[in-house]
């Protein structure tokens, strides 16, 4: 991000007189623009010219408005749909409005909440009525109702006035639902299968015939696990989720999910079943073995019934049930899972199913907090079939996907009873054609079946998944066909909704290759890597990939929930872990990993405008910071920790790292202090900030601009942390160009630095260099990986090549969306959508593309808390074509890459007179305009660019 320091809330819209726009900012349009990119976005900042907010509370009320009303949509509760099972008694609220209109915003608006559907339709909101409110707000309202209860539902709907005052008709009706609040809501026991020592061995099936008397009203289950499980009721698989209940630090607490199962009952006899997997609970977590929390799974399931005549019933896991082994042999998430479908139960998930030979189940009394997930579940996301056999040896066909995915295989196959088919998962081939294995380590993932006989069998794992582009089938009876495998898709359910593209088809596969670095990691925790005896939520990485996902994605749950891990895990001296949930003996208090506590809280403010994320990191990020101080002399940290991970050639001292990530997080604490308003925290967050930026100067930075250790990730940290005096900025700008120029215009930067690198670039007026490196094709750049065939961002840019092969096995990941941190760059420079820290969660943000390089078109769609968000522009006869795309309710400042605003048109008009448009300043590289909602076409000439 780049480094304001004096942002605040927006000051509120206040109406005034119209304004000669040029008059409002005399010595920024005057200015010589010596880093005009990094002066334009300063000084842009809403807020810091509180005349250009002033500016756009009164702008739109001069734009005539058409015939078709507003609607409001997208009801959203703790940025869910309609979610069922959460724990916040003060759930936020959110919605959208929909309108075609130009300037279109919110003035007030009214919300009803009902205690049944009828009183909602109604219009008696029994629970709340808010009345109407007169705000802008549609984001992150906060419930004030009446309190909430467990297992209360509420129905939602509300209702906007649009920018003349007009009230639209409600919105469709909305729900949330509450989880079990309090400990003694639970009633049923935790149990297990009698225990095991703690081997991999078979997946305990459990299971519980009950009957119903009556018609039934509604019907809920509250299920967890200290393992995994999947529950099943009269035969069919409840909920769509994949490793359910999720991975947390299970010994702090563990998610439950709530399952409306209410059409799943009939009156009668039912029967309800779970198996259980070891998961990360009891399986094999990184290179540390099993039983990193306990020695074998457990669960607790609670079946909540209401009858049609009040009254209620609750089947809940006790020593009633019984539990048996069945087909799962073992299942291991980094192993993989052995079925022998000849074990197969059948019918025991329904009701008669004989089990008299079943064992009684154990009770069990572990010490753990069941909390609802504020995230999303894992699902399966999609299919992709394979694309090619081959037989680099005889009977062993390798399957290739075309792509480097993370799930597991679909095995289709016909044969005959007690044939084993093993399939074993690769990401790269040997030289040969066989799979290449090595850069796995130690996990396993094989995959064995073996057949029942009869007809064709279709076979998916439960408790593993794998990370691969290439299937090994051995075993098979006969020659498979293609169909024989599928890819299965798996992946945290965040919403993939945004899409970047430009006219360079390897940009393209780059921002292809993040997304599945996005999809492959983003697995119940962040993690490194998919594939390896690794697979940890790495603090390192997330930090540095968050501002990109959350671009790609709506991350705002996921990530809310992963800091709850964050926080579990943070040490009593204050120190982040370097992974969490933490897990082995990896240590804490790293520079660059320890930060994420600091840096995704920051991420998910700026993306969603998301207080209550400040809020309840707050004391935690309080700790961080008091512990980097206290480890530091003279507020200079000590040089530990893995430094700037996996650069080329060029060591950052790690002494120097380390304190400008005290620096950088002192100063978002800083600003988030502001943010909920903690002013004397604020000041003295600052002031910090000031003396570890004089401390890191004294101590690193020379008179010439050369800062200790001269390399990129210096340069870029400094530039990009607000490290530097004012009048070293340029010079160390122009050491960094020069870095890279006697390169062979290459960057050497390692995972920490990467990020950074084009924002710096960028922000000290040099994007044309960042393009060089954009589109650099030479080791070591996206481009090189690329070209030797990467499909994903890889760990090394030479994980392997046409020239030399692998690269060490010990750690070769090729699906590890660290070097991917450049997607946030494309999409803030390249498609030129960007976030304004002073008014965030997109409340108002920046357009403003920089066209560069050899591209000639760029498109960035956004899906922003306030709907989408698009930036599209080509190059063409000699002008650029800027198409822009701005949700209702919020507003943007459009940069337009020329000089003279006279000779820009929107929609074929001038676009200083144009509706809804209005010219702020220009300088000698572009001109700045403000907008509300709407949709338009900007045409210039185009500047010729280096
Ligand atoms: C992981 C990295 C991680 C690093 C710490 C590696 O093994 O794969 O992504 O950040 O360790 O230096």
């Amino acid at each position: 991000m780049p480094s304001q320091a004096h942002h605040r809330t927006r000051p509120a819209p206040r109406a005034g007189p119209a304004v000669h726009h040029a008059a409002i900012l005399p010595s920024m349009h005057r200015r010589p623009s010596r880093l005009p990119a990094l002066d334009k976005r300063k000084d842009l900042a809403l807020g810091r010219y509180p005349a250009i907010a002033a500016l756009i509370g009164v702008m739109f009320s001069a734009v005539p408005g058409s015939a078709k009303a507003a609607a409001v949509q997208n009801l959203r509760c703790e940025y869910a749909d309609n979610p069922v099972g959460i724990d916040s008694t003060q759930p936020r609220l959110s919605w959208m409005i929909q309108s075609q209109r130009r300037g279109e915003r919110q003035t007030g608006y009214q919300i009803l909440v009902a205690s049944t559907p009828g009183l909602l339709s109604a219009g008696h909101g029994d629970l709340w009525n808010s009345g109407r409110v007169a705000s802008d707000r549609s984001t992150q309202v906060v419930y004030s109702g009446q309190p909430l209860h467990s297992r209360e539902r509420s129905y939602w709907k509300v209702r906007v006035w649009d920018r003349a005052g007009r009230p639209t008709a409600y919105s469709a009706p909305a729900s949330w639902e509450m989880g079990l609040l309090k400990p003694r809501d639970w009633t049923a026991s935790w149990i297990s299968a009698p225990p095991t020592s703690g081997a991999m061995g078979p997946s305990p099936y459990l299971r519980k015939s009950f009957s119903l008397g009556r018609p039934i009203r509604r019907a809920r289950i509250y299920v967890s696990a200290l393992g995994l499980y999947e529950l099943r009721l009269n035969g069919q698989r409840v909920g769509r989720e994949v490793f359910a209940p999720g991975w947390t630090d299970y010994h702090h607490r563990v998610d439950y999910q709530v399952y409306d199962v209410t059409r799943m009952l009939k009156p009668g006899a039912n029967a309800i079943g779970m198996i259980l997997g070891d998961g990360w609970d009891a399986g094999y977590v990184a290179s540390f073995g099993r039983n990193l929390y306990g020695k074998y799974p457990m669960a607790i399931c609670q079946l909540e019934v209401e009858y049609t005549d009040g009254s209620r019933t609750v089947i809940g896991t006790d020593k009633s049930w019984k539990t048996a082994n069945g087909p799962i042999l073992q299942s291991d998430m980094l192993m993989g899972e052995t079925y022998d479908a000849r074990k197969e139960l059948t019918g025991w998930d329904r009701p008669g199913f004989d089990d008299h030979g079943w064992n009684p189940v154990v009770a069990q009394t572990p010490e753990i907090e069941l909390d609802a997930p504020r995230g999303p579940p894992v699902r399966v996301e999609r299919l992709m079939p394979a694309r090619s056999i081959t037989e680099p040896k005889p009977g062993a066909y390798v399957f290739d996907i075309g792509q480097n995915m993370v799930g597991w295989a679909r095995l289709k196959v016909k044969g005959p009873r007690g044939e084993k088919v093993t399939l074993r998962f690769a990401e790269m081939l040997n030289p040969d054609g066989t799979i290449y294995t090595a850069n796995l380590r130690s996990a396993r993932a094989t995959d064995e079946y073996v057949l029942k006989g009869g007809a064709t069998e279709t076979y998916e794992p439960h408790f593993t998944y794998h990370g691969f582009r290439y299937v090994e089938v051995t075993g098979y009876p006969g020659r498979p066909r293609l169909s024989a495998i599928t890819g299965v898709v798996v992946h945290s359910d965040i919403p993939f909704s945004s899409s970047f593209d430009c006219s360079n088809a390897m940009v393209d596969r780059l921002q292809q290759n993040i997304l599945w670095g996005q999809r492959g990691n983003f697995m119940s925790v962040p993690t490194d890597c998919p594939q390896r005896d690794e697979r940890l939520g790495w603090m390192g990485d997330a930090e540095i990939f968050a501002g990109t996902a959350a671009f790609n994605a709506d991350v705002s749950g996921f990530y809310t929930q992963w800091l709850g891990d964050v926080r579990d895990t943070q040490a009593a001296d204050g120190a982040y872990p370097d992974v969490a949930p933490r897990v082995g003996p990896i240590g804490a208090g790293t520079a660059g990993w320890g930060d994420a506590g600091v840096i995704v809280p920051w991420t998910v403010y700026l993306t969603y405008g998301d207080t209550r994320v400040i809020r309840e990191n707050y004391s935690a990020m309080a700790r961080w910071i008091e512990y980097c101080r206290q480890h530091s002399g003279g507020l200079l940290r000590p040089a530990t920790g893995y430094g700037d991970w996996l650069a080329i050639g060029a060591d950052t001292p790690k002494d120097v790292l380390s304190t400008a990530f005290f620096a950088y997080s002192d100063h978002l604490l800083a600003r988030m202090a502001g943010a909920i308003g903690r002013t004397a925290d604020a000041a003295k967050y600052n002031d910090l900030f000031h003396q570890i930026r004089a401390a890191f100067d004294r101590a690193y930075v020379g008179p010439d601009g050369r800062i200790k250790g001269d390399t990129q990730t210096d340069d870029a940290l400094a530039l990009e942390f607000d490290l530097l005096p004012a009048k070293q900025r340029a010079t160390v700008a122009g050491r960094l160009v020069e870095d890279i120029r006697k390169r062979g215009w290459r960057l050497s930067t390692g995972f920490i630095g990467v990020g950074h690198l084009l924002p710096a670039l960028t922000n000290s007026g040099n994007t044309s260099v960042a393009y060089r490196l954009l589109e650099q094709t030479q080791f070591p750049s996206w481009g090189y990986s690329i070209n030797q065939g990467a499909t994903t961002i890889w760990e090394r840019w030479d994980g392997w090549t046409k020239e030399h092969g692998f690269q060490t096995p010990a750690m070769n990941s090729f699906n590890h969306y660290s070097l991917g941190s450049v997607g946030q760059w494309m999409y803030e420079t390249v498609a030129g959508i960007a976030p304004d820290p002073a008014a965030p969660g997109y409340r108002h943000f920046f357009i403003r593309p920089e066209p560069g390089g050899g591209l000639t078109s760029a498109r960035g769609a956004y899906e922003s808390p306030y709907g989408r968000i698009e930036s599209a522009w080509r190059l063409k006869d000699g002008r650029i074509l800027m198409d822009v795309m701005i949700p209702p309710n919020s507003t943007a400042t459009v940069t337009i890459p020329c000089p003279q605003p006279s000779a820009i048109t929107e929609s074929d008009k001038p676009a200083r007179n144009a509706n809804g448009v209005h010219f702020i300043l220009n300088d000698d590289q572009s001109s700045v305009f403000e907008v509300g909602s709407g949709h338009y076409r900007f045409s210039a000439p185009a500047a010729k660019h280096p």
